[in-house]
């Protein structure tokens, strides 16, 4: 469990689909994620999320919590093969607390997190080029902006840049 200003980032447990759900059910959360975070995000894929991540080994993906309820979610995911040592970073917040800095707080713990319990030297985060608002969180957490992706996304059937952050070990 990781102790953030107000709020704590740890694994996700049973009981969470409830708030997951009411959250995470909003297309300005979703409109610059992958099509791999539902949208409408029902009860249903509220449950499958939790339930497939209760036994997680190692714990890389979690729920960011204020007062016993899921506002948000922040995970890596491991690249494969020659670029194995390198882990995806990805993350959401409820809407109604944009602003606040708790991604921007979120991101550095999760990133020192890896960096100390991971056999990897790399995170790297995609941000599609209508989301400035995730490019400054990746800036303030030390994310260096690498290159850009262009026209590599289709997102609700718009083409988009993808910016490549990244931070090293
Ligand atoms: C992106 C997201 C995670 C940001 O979380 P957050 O807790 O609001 O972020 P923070 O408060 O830590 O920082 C936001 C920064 O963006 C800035 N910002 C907000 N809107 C902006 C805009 N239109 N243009 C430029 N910067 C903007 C804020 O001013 C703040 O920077 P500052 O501290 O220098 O003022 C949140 O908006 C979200 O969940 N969006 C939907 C899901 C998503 O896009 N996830 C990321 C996919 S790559």
């Amino acid at each position: 469990m990781l102790q953030g200003t107000g709020f704590l980032v740890r694994g996700w447990q049973l009981g969470d689909e409830v708030s997951l759900q009411k959250n995470a059910n909003n297309l300005n959360v979703s409109a610059f994620l992958t099509d791999r975070f539902p949208s409408p995000y029902t009860p249903e894929a509220a449950r499958i999320w939790v339930e497939s991540l209760l036994k997680q080994e190692p714990l890389v993906n979690f729920a960011i919590v204020i007062n016993k309820a899921v506002v948000g979610g922040i995970g890596i995911e491991f690249r494969e093969d020659v670029y194995r040592k390198t882990g995806l970073l990805g993350y959401w917040l409820a809407e109604e607390l944009w602003g606040k800095g708790i991604m921007t707080e979120a991101v550095k713990l999760v990133t020192e997190y890896v960096f100390q319990n991971l056999d990897l030297i790399r995170l790297q985060a995609g941000v599609l080029s209508k989301n400035p608002s995730s490019m400054r969180v990746l800036e303030k957490a030390g994310y260096v902006k690498e290159g850009i992706l262009r026209r590599s996304v289709i997102k609700r059937g718009e083409i988009l840049d993808e910016h490549v952050y990244a931070i090293l070990k």
